[in-house]
């Protein structure tokens, strides 16, 4: 007999989206039950990025799980713009009246609201098989799992979350669904290197060869992308490849990239892609499940952060007095930030990235955008808005 059990919002997926939504959802007094089919192992060491907007760290931080980011957190004034062997900084704070962006891997996010689910006795079941989820145009949708252990779990819910990433199991679940995707023809190979960053802030480096970003997790750690074939095959950069080709993309006269043990290596493929709407009856998608940016933007996370503030701002109101406009309205307070932030993460991809068929005019007009961005006071403050983030609301 499988085990009946009943929650107020079914939340599939314990990466950030999830277990935010969950951590939200119980501060406005409101049950939920995650289920991840991943090990709790497997989600607190997978690598992704690690840049969080002035608006996200405020969030964790009024939400009470900003302590450990305060404390490792690196806040950043700015980035450098590199291009023609030359280095330019952008100065957000004084662009963007005082905003900053803050340096907190993702993966430590992740483990900071585990621990906090879990020590308030939040709900998180992983390692969860056969995750299904059912009846989401009835007023009872229903989220059924096998736990670790092979028993079966059927969960009556008011609402579903659809919390699972790009490769989840609830987008499909949406009829008469719209897609609109690009590929880029290249990907970023990322390294972790047990080396203290030679740079006090991040690079994006735009080379006649590809791009590259020079970032960091830590004073000792570094978090270091090149852009590669998109089809490339990590057994092709043995460290001595990785090293020489960060020196060269990133030279500039008297200064090198610091080196050190390679901890961490992987090639992730770009690629933008928006699903509307991002709701169907009881089911609401929030985070990669309905919408992934290049990294070029560090815009994932955020957007993310975004959607589940919504969301639970959303069922607030619809939980105290019965009022489902905002949740009526979740799909389209969403997709305008989500359009934003693709216009952006799209720009910076397209300003940074060497394309292999780019002719001679594409080449000159990509410098002379990046030119633009440096020397105008405008374009720079366009670029350091967006890139701090625009405000929650
Ligand atoms: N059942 C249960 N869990 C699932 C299922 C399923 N069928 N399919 C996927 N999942 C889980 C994944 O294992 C993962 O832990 O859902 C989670 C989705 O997490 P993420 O992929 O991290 O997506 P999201 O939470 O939306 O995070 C936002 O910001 O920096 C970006 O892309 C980066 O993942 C990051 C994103
Ligand atoms: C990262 O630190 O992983 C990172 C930072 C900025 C980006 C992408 C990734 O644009």
């Amino acid at each position: 007999m499988p085990v009946a059990l009943r929650t107020q919002v079914g939340i599939v997926g314990a990466g950030p989206a999830g277990l935010l939504l969950s951590h939200l959802l119980a501060l406005a007094g409101i049950e939920s039950v995650v289920v991840e089919n991943r090990s709790r192992a497997y989600c607190e060491a997978r690598q992704r990025a690690g840049l969080l907007e002035a608006g996200t760290v405020e969030l964790l931080r009024s939400a009470g799980v900003g302590k450990r980011m305060d404390a490792e957190g690196i806040e950043h004034d700015g980035i450098y713009l590199q291009f023609l062997g030359e280095r330019h900084h952008l100065d957000f704070r004084a662009l963007t009246g005082g905003r900053w962006v803050t340096i907190y891997a993702q993966t430590e996010i992740v483990k900071d609201l585990i621990a906090a689910r879990l020590a308030a006795g939040g709900a998180i079941e992983f390692s969860c098989s056969d995750v299904a989820v059912s009846d989401v145009t009835s007023d009872r949708p229903v989220l059924s799992y096998a736990d670790s252990s092979g028993e079966t779990h059927v969960v009556s819910c008011d609402v579903i979350a659809g919390c699972d990433g790009f490769h989840g199991i609830c987008r499909p679940l949406i009829p008469g669904l719209s897609v609109s995707e690009r590929t880029y023809p290249y990907a970023w190979l990322g390294i972790l290197a047990d080396a203290a960053p030679s740079t006090d802030e991040l690079i994006y480096s735009r080379h006649a060869d590809g791009f590259a970003l020079y970032s960091m997790r830590s004073h000792d750690v570094s978090r270091l992308y090149l852009q590669v074939a998109p089809d490339e095959s990590v057994e092709a950069w043995p460290d001595e490849r990785i090293w020489a080709e960060l020196q060269k993309r990133f030279a500039v006269e008297g200064w090198s990239v610091s080196e050190g043990p390679i901890t961490d290596k992987s090639v992730t493929a770009m690629r933008s892609f928006v699903a509307a709407p991002m709701q169907h009856g009881r089911l609401f998608l929030a985070g990669d499940a309905a919408h992934i940016v290049p990294p070029t933007g560090a815009k994932g996370l955020n957007l993310a952060a975004f959607d589940v503030t919504v969301l639970t701002d959303a069922l607030a109101a619809w939980y105290s007095g019965g009022d489902a406009t905002l949740l009526a309205g979740y799909s389209q307070a969403c997709l305008r930030r989500v359009w934003r932030a693709q216009h952006f993460s799209w720009w910076m991809t397209s300003m940074l990235h060497r394309f292999s068929d780019a002719s001679d005019f594409d080449l000159r007009r990509q410098i002379a955008e990046l030119d633009m961005v440096v020397s105008s006071p405008s374009a720079a403050k366009l670029l350091a808005d967006n890139y701090v983030g625009l405000p929650l609301t």
